[in-house]
């Protein structure tokens, strides 16, 4: 049986350079090759950019994809380019750096990334499109809504539930059994210590709405 797996990078920026050294730390894995028409023809490491006005033949190459856009503030935009991909025939499997430690007993949906030194715990749910990135921690029992992304080092304690296209800035503290619903924005360095349950922009510590 044949277990390498070439992927299409699907954006081609700053996220995308984390994605494709996770894919390297799997001799099973590697990168076919990079869309993003906004990049179309510039380099990529040792690949050229592809734009995207033939998805169907980039995908009779490999239809296995990364969603590799970054997201501070567009969840929403990842979901849609996911759902456009998926619908010629892609497949986002959930990629993981061998150096992150995810526990046998958590969860991953489709299209899920965990970075380097990234630990995911037990009974921990990530739904699809979640990006637990380097350093980050998801702890026992807690639920990551689909696009929601987890950023650098941040932390979401034991038992909470982290709502759709969420963004946990770099470093920022989930305290543990806090609900924060979708669409909110948690900046960086922040610590949530109350239940978010209205969209926005949440800042410092304790972290308040600010837009
Ligand atoms: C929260 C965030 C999204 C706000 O961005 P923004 O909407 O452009 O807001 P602004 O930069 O205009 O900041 C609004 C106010 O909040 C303050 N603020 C912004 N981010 C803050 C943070 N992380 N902690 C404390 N205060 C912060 C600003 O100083 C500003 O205060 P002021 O109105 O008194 O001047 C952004 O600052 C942030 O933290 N992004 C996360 C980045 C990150 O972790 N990326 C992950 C990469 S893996």
């Amino acid at each position: 049986m044949n277990l390498n797996r070439q992927f299409w990078l699907v954006g081609g920026g700053g996220h995308a350079l984390v994605c494709a050294d996770v894919l390297s730390t799997s001799a099973n894995w590697s990168v076919h090759g990079v869309i993003d028409p906004a990049q179309a023809g510039s380099a990529f490491l040792n690949w050229r950019i592809h734009d995207e006005s033939d998805i169907a033949a980039l995908l009779a190459e490999t239809v296995d994809c990364v969603l590799a856009l970054g997201q501070v503030k567009a969840g929403m935009m990842r979901k849609a380019i996911y759902e456009r991909y998926v619908a010629l025939g892609a497949k986002f499997p959930a990629i993981r750096s061998a150096r992150a430690t995810v526990s046998a007993y958590a969860g991953l949906g489709d299209a899920v990334m965990i970075g380097h030194h990234a630990v995911v715990q037990p009974l921990a749910s990530l739904s699809t499109g979640v990006i637990v990135n380097t350093g980050a921690i998801v702890e026992h029992g807690s639920t990551v809504g689909a696009f929601s992304h987890i950023s650098t080092r941040a932390v979401v304690n034991g038992d909470c539930t982290i709502g759709d296209g969420v963004l946990i800035g770099s470093g920022a503290v989930v305290l543990q059994g806090k609900r924060i619903c979708d669409g909110a924005i948690v900046g960086a360095g922040s610590v949530v210590t109350r239940h978010i349950t209205e969209a926005g922009v949440y800042v410092g510590v304790p972290a308040r709405r600010v837009d």
